[in-house]
């Protein structure tokens, strides 16, 4: 059977794209920004940006729409004894999108907050007392949340709607949810630039501090953020090439669908920083002393206290809020569940059966997530799956294309079809500058965890962390031995 086919070129950029794009942008790059020494940090970041990001986008674009396969049949066909990292790559897809889908089913619950704004003037402990009823520890399960469940449910049936008739229908929908959360974030950054003590929080978004270029911490935060903002390492952007016609351009998109993501994040550090120098005028302290800005604290703690401090339509700022934050998900969340889905049914299963299927598992492994432990799981398994799996993902990409498949071969081809030609330096970051510095992340990372974790006790992260990435490669390797296709 002929492959579907995006219905034009722009709807597979706008998916790509729309994968991107997603609460990494709003939340993780303006807080790795902060914590890395403001302007200083988009230093490593643009390098990181040159040397891995665009390069291991062409390459999995490539892979993609030369196979014209998922990860997992992809890299069985290159090499069959490898077919394990595609394997890997789509359940750390699944992993992620699984607590993914919880974060957006916040932002729903949030949205109908926004009406009332019901967080009133705390909302800080509304966040962790009314809304996640927060246990003790991640041993104390605690009770379900109801209204979570829900929106959890509702997410994942909007997931399902989209997906379920393959990439004619994704094609369409990403023209309205890429354009929509820029409109969003524009409405916001003009909302946000007109407060007072703005230009506090951008002056500390942008200062630079050179002292911390000579820091290794830095240099691996860059890296680490560019490789997960651009959805790399998890089968999505090979699933989503493998969807495009054989002879169509790999590098001018590659570049088109990075920059754009990119330049996304350093505009939404702008939006942000000036509601947090609001933030930090109103309750009368220095922007560097704000607490709770890193992580989820962020978009629920730190914006809606903004919100409600607002002297006009603070309503309404925090419907748009938390709109943005759900139209940046939804798209985000749809590309994994296809990474996932497209792989199973390479391999024999019926397309809509792999996507009824991956949507219902989806959900009921979430409901862990909505429980009073679930924050603790969610920090857990997300630092897991990122800081090991992606990155172990990436280096083994570089190693498969630059040792096994062989660079010039690839970028003979992508200079075949492409609207201008990649030079010989993209065969070196692939061979050695991706894997050497991916290589150091994961070395030191490791060294980072083996001394020890402070937020949780020890059983937890060997069960939720160490347990999950093994159980994961041990999948990968027995499924690549059941489907060796091309023996
Ligand atoms: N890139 C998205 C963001 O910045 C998140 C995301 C989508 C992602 N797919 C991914 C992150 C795959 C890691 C791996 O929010």
């Amino acid at each position: 059977m002929e492959r579907e086919k995006w219905p034009s070129r722009w709807s597979f950029v706008f998916a790509a794209i729309g994968s991107a794009i997603g609460l990494g942008n709003v939340w993780r790059f303006p807080y790795s920004c902060y914590k890395y020494g403001g302007g200083a940090f988009l230093i490593p970041y643009f390098v990181a940006l040159l040397t891995a990001g665009i390069p291991l986008m062409i390459l999995e674009l490539s892979i993609g729409q030369k196979m014209r396969l998922s990860a997992p049949m992809a890299f069985t066909k290159i090499n069959k004894k490898w077919g394990w990292v595609g394997w890997f790559a789509i359940f750390l897809s699944l992993g992620i999108v699984i607590y993914y889908t919880v974060v957006m089913a916040w932002c729903l619950v949030y949205l109908i907050h926004s009406f009332t704004l019901a967080w009133g003037d705390n909302a800080s402990e509304f966040f962790i007392h009314d809304f996640l009823g927060l246990s003790s520890g991640p041993g104390d399960l605690g009770g379900v949340s109801i209204p979570i469940v829900i929106a959890l449910a509702i997410s994942w049936l909007m997931i399902y709607f989209i997906i379920c008739k393959g990439v004619q229908r994704v094609g369409k929908v990403v023209y309205i949810t890429v354009p929509l959360p820029i409109i969003l974030l524009i409405i916001l950054f003009i909302r946000g630039a007109t407060l007072t003590g703005a230009g506090n929080g951008i002056e500390y978004y942008l200062k630079p501090d050179f002292d911390a270029l000579t820091d290794s911490d830095v240099w691996l935060g860059a890296y680490a953020q560019i490789f997960f903002t651009l959805s790399l390492a998890s089968g999505i952007m090979i699933a989503y090439a493998s969807y495009q016609p054989k002879k169509s351009d790999i590098a001018n998109n590659g570049i088109i669908i990075s920059l754009a993501n990119c330049g996304t994040s350093f505009f939404a550090g702008f939006a942000v920083f000036s509601v947090l120098g609001y933030l930090a005028y109103s309750e009368g302290v220095a922007v560097g002393e704000l607490k709770g800005v890193g992580g989820p604290g962020l978009a629920f703690i730190a914006y809606p206290t903004a919100i409600s401090m607002l002297p006009t339509a603070a309503k309404l700022v925090g419907i748009i809020f938390f709109l943005l934050l759900i139209s940046l998900a939804i798209d985000s969340a749809f590309s994994m569940v296809e990474a996932f889905a497209s792989g199973i049914s390479d391999a024999g299963v019926k397309q809509s059966r792999a996507v009824k299927y991956t949507c219902l598992s989806g959900f009921l492994v979430g409901i862990i997530f909505c429980t009073g432990a679930g924050y603790y799981w969610l920090d857990i398994v997300d630092t897991f799956l990122n800081e090991f799996g992606l990155v172990l993902v990436g280096v083994l990409e570089c190693i498969i294309v630059g040792y096994i498949l062989g660079t010039w071969k690839v970028r003979k081809y992508v200079n075949k079809v492409s609207e201008f030609e990649i030079g010989k330096l993209w065969d070196v970051c692939i061979k050695y500058i991706t894997p050497v510095i991916l290589g150091i992340v994961i070395l030191d990372n490791l060294y980072q965890r083996g001394k020890g974790y402070e937020d949780y006790p020890t059983w937890a992260l060997i069960t939720g962390g160490w347990f999950l990435i093994f159980a994961l490669l041990i999948v990968a390797f027995i499924l690549n031995r059941r489907y060796r296709k091309w023996d």
